[in-house]
């Protein structure tokens, strides 16, 4: 990887800079020449920026060159069904800040992340970005999936009056090592984490939300953290940009790959009951490649393999656990193996056909 003209001697804030993809992020700006020193990760706790007091103290206290926000209150489709208001609020209101105050500190680069969330519930597929306002979003993740557009809307209407350089990438649905394997996480994880669980309990069964009809398009993390910096590097215009893989997989392909990749061979059964999520996703990346030369390059099955080896090590290592919290993992063990195979059908902490 170069030394990059462009950020070197910056300082930069990356706000969510510990989360899944922050992490990621921080890992690739270190890899294009930026020292650690130049980057600021401000933490929610310290710095809640849903509080226009802490997003001025921020810029006040780290005076940035750059921002790249990825702040974000995020979810599958539970999460999204469950907190609604929140994931509207939250992100509007984070979005709104960060940039109103980037601009009166005359901040020269802000790097807003949006989300695939935002398209319109039937965008013809593969997703063009001049297809982003012809519909309403799916209704599961429209609030967030507003809140995040307006970012957008806010981003070029600053360019427009105040000369301000926001610009706006899009990712389609993450995946990778540092993912969240809890409740609420994404479909990935989620379904690594009931495998291995079904491994170790012995059960014979786990259960999906939907009809496993919906298609996604997953972008290794590694992959996105490096589109992040090429862009905040070399693209300075006001147009949206995707950030995809290309590759669209079924969500019933998706369940039978990574029970493959795991070595769970149980079954898997559908609850129909629950939400698909979006009919299609999978985005058009031709305008990364055009404006800043970017193209995803892992192949599905290699980022699989290394994020459930990853899984399976941090799980080994009693760092990391499945579906089933510690703290009632004997008990469930237990009653589990006081069940038959036939009989068990395994918690159900969230979505398998999540909506990120
Ligand atoms: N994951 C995906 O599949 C996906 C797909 C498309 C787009 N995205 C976008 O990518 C970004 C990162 O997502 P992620 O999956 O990495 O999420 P994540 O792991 O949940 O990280 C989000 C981070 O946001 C910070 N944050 C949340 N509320 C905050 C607040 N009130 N004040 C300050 N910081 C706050 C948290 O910081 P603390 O750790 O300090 O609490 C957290 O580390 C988001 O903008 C998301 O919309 C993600």
């Amino acid at each position: 990887m170069g030394f990059s003209s462009r950020l070197a001697g910056t300082r930069i804030v990356v706000t969510g800079g510990a989360g899944f993809l922050g992490r990621h992020v921080v890992a690739a700006l270190r890899a294009h020449g930026c020292p650690g020193e130049d980057i600021v990760v401000p933490r929610s706790a310290e710095y809640d920026l849903r509080r226009e007091a802490a997003v001025e103290r921020l810029y006040r206290e780290h005076r940035p060159d750059v921002v790249l926000h990825l702040a974000a209150v995020v979810g599958g489709i539970g999460a999204n069904r469950a907190h609604p208001g929140q994931f509207l609020y939250d992100n509007l209101l984070m979005g709104a800040l960060l940039l109103e105050h980037a601009r009166q500190a005359g901040v020269a680069k802000f790097v807003a992340i949006g989300t695939i969330c935002s398209y319109p519930k039937w965008t013809p597929v593969p997703f063009r970005e001049d297809h982003l306002w012809e519909g309403y979003p799916e209704e599961t993740n429209a609030p967030y999936g507003l809140a995040k557009k307006l970012l957008l809307v806010q981003a070029q209407a600053y360019r427009e009056q105040y000369g301000t350089n926001a610009i706006y990438l899009m990712p389609t649905n993450l995946y990778g090592p540092g993912d969240h394997f809890g409740p609420d996480g994404h479909v990935i994880p989620m379904l690594i984490a009931k495998y291995f669980d079904a491994l170790e309990t012995g059960a014979g069964e786990a259960v999906a939300w939907g009809d496993g009809t919906p298609t996604r398009e997953f972008l290794f993390v590694e992959d996105a953290a490096e589109a992040i910096v090429l862009a905040a590097e070399r693209y300075d215009g006001p147009d949206p940009v995707n950030l995809g893989s290309g590759e669209e997989i079924s969500i019933r392909a998706l369940t039978e790959r990574i029970a493959l990749e795991v070595g769970y061979g149980g079954r898997i059964t559908w609850d129909p009951s629950k939400p698909n999520g979006q009919p299609r996703r999978c985005l058009d990346t031709s305008r990364a490649a055009e404006r800043f030369g970017w193209r995803a390059t892992m192949p599905f099955a290699d980022g699989l393999r290394r994020t459930v080896a990853w899984y399976r090590a941090e799980r080994a290592g009693g760092r990391l656990w499945g579906a089933v919290p510690p703290e009632r993992r004997s008990v469930v063990s237990d009653q589990l193996s006081a069940l038959s195979a036939q009989q068990l059908t395994l918690e159900t902490t969230g979505p398998l056909t999540a909506d990120r």
